[in-house]
């Protein structure tokens, strides 16, 4: 291990949570901001991280003085004030390792003590990164991989949180590429990915090819006897005679498919509320059935589920259901909600496996200040977030508005991975609902660069910075520019022009 300075005495250090060193000149290249390293300690190694760095130099102390010695360019050329200059490195103690664990550090490092580049190797098991975890990418400042335990990560739930173009969906694919590798023997889940903007798709190309599925969104049908009339988006705006006639409809329907495994759709239920001949009930018949006919129109219930739970879930594999092609803000609800609860009734039932539910745009499925009546999928999600832990269901929240999700969901995420955020109000969100963060890190938040990651709570020993890997396998498409729309619209104007003139 290098050297990398000396402990130095200053007023108010070191003691037990903090100290100083002066970086030694040949090392200065090799302590950064963020990095761990060590010291030797009475009861073990002592291990700190880099909080600040400072540079000093006596020559440039006085302003009027550097002012006066350039105006004739003689400070530089006639004194040496290289050898005046000196680096200094605030750093955090987190504890004395033993080897196994890390104690409180009770005492503090004496002043002249040795800091030096941390082992490595040490570093891993400290961390507490397990051989057969997740390997998401490197840590920060050092050569170490990141490995994250499939428990630790998933079973309490993680957000991902950040903001456009800093890498969340990359992210989850590079998750997505270490789920997929695993064998049963190391344990797997199935997964489910509600794709909002198509964005995973292309996976289907990649060497994974046989165990991924993309079902697209539009096509989706909900098999009508597997839900409460509550699904249904108008159900909150019906006046309680227009919910009494439907429900009575809708349980006859439900009863005859229990008992004698008869199928119906919405239009079935149509044409029995279309049947009503009592004349004082004639409005409320004839309002329940425009509300009816804009659902039909919706072509979303159907007689049986496609696809059905248990073909979305299955060990080792991922579902992406793909919403590129539905417009309809009420339909993607519909759709998530009507997933969310029966995945997680299945997993309860024991019918499917431990699954993770991947849900993009959190923020527009479980939105903060809304009501639970005004957004169905909204208690679904928070259901699986508050119980789901005891059954195998976890859910990984994908959002870009931290702010806009819903507290219940986010405070339920044990892990929080933070990549680039630079929305204040977001930034402050972040800082008061994940644990372990202190006003260092969430001003590094800002300044992340794409890829890079903050990760906090149960996944981690304590908050580390991670550069996230490289995906393994080409099948991401990256996001289209704008020249090469622009480019592609002029293109296709211009054959539709010719097209029209060869036939004229
Ligand atoms: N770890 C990484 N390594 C290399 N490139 C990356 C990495 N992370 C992100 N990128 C690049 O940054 C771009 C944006 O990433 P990504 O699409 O994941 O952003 P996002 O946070 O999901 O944005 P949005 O909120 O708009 O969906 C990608 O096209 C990708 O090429
Ligand atoms: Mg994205």
């Amino acid at each position: 291990m290098a050297k990398l300075g000396t402990v130095i005495s200053m007023l108010d250090s070191p003691n037990t949570s903090k100290f100083a060193f002066v970086i030694n000149d040949d090392a200065v290249t090799l302590v950064r901001k963020g990095q761990f390293i060590e010291v030797e300690h009475e009861s073990g190694k002592l291990i700190a991280v880099v909080n600040d760095i400072f540079r000093s130099n006596r020559y440039f102390e006085r302003a009027e003085s550097v002012a006066e010695y350039e105006r004739v360019g003689v400070l530089s050329s006639h004194f040496p004030v290289n050898e005046w200059s000196y680096t200094i490195a605030e750093c955090r103690i987190m504890g004395i390792f033993d080897g196994h664990i890390l104690h409180r550090c009770s005492f503090p490092p004496a002043p002249g003590s040795i800091v030096s580049t941390v082992d490595e190797k040490m570093l891993a098991t400290y961390l507490g990164f397990k051989e057969d975890g997740l390997t998401i990418g490197k840590l920060l400042n050092h050569d170490v991989d990141v490995k994250l335990g499939l428990s630790r990560l998933f079973q309490k739930h993680v957000a991902i949180l950040a903001m456009s173009g800093a890498g969340k969906s990359y992210l989850m694919s590079v998750l997505l590429e270490e789920l997929l590798d695993r064998n049963s023997g190391q344990g797997r889940i199935g997964v489910v990915v509600l794709d909002i903007h198509g964005e995973y798709a292309n996976m289907r190309g990649s060497a994974f090819a046989d165990r991924i599925t993309v079902y697209d969104a539009s096509k989706i049908r909900i098999g009508t006897r597997n839900v409460q009339p509550e699904l249904f988006p108008f159900y909150y705006q019906l006046s309680a005679p227009q919910r009494r006639m439907l429900n009575t409809v809708f349980q006859e329907y439900r009863r005859a498919a229990l008992n004698e495994h008869k199928l119906f759709t919405v239009k079935d239920l149509m044409i029995d509320i279309s049947g009503v001949e009592d004349k004082k009930a004639a409005s409320t018949r004839d309002a329940l059935l425009d509300h009816l006919n804009s659902l039909h129109k919706m072509k979303l219930f159907g007689k049986v589920d496609d696809p059905s739970i248990t073909a979305l879930v299955k060990p080792g594999h991922v579902s992406i259901i793909s919403f590129k092609n539905v417009d309809s803000e009420k339909k993607k609800q519909l759709i998530v909600s009507y997933y969310a609860r029966r995945l997680f009734n299945a997993v309860k039932k024991g019918k499917i496996p431990p699954f993770l539910l991947v849900v993009e745009e959190a923020h527009n499925f479980a939105a903060e200040g809304i009501k639970r009546e005004e957004m169905i999928s909204k208690r679904e999600i928070e259901r699986i977030a508050r119980e789901g832990r005891k059954f195998g269901a976890s859910l990984c929240l994908i959002t870009q508005r931290p702010v806009r999700l819903s507290t219940t969901a986010l405070s339920q995420c044990n892990t929080h991975i933070i990549l680039r955020v630079t929305n204040p109000y977001d930034i402050k969100h972040i800082g008061e609902s994940s644990e372990g963060i202190d006003s260092h890190m969430l001003n590094s938040i800002t300044t992340l660069k794409t890829g890079e990651a903050l990760i906090v709570g149960e996944a981690v020993v304590q908050p580390i910075f991670v550069r996230v890997r490289k995906r393994k396998y080409d099948f991401h498409a990256d996001g289209i520019d704008l020249e090469t729309l622009a480019k592609e619209y002029e293109q296709k104007q211009q054959q539709k022009k010719e097209d029209v003139e060869a036939f004229l």
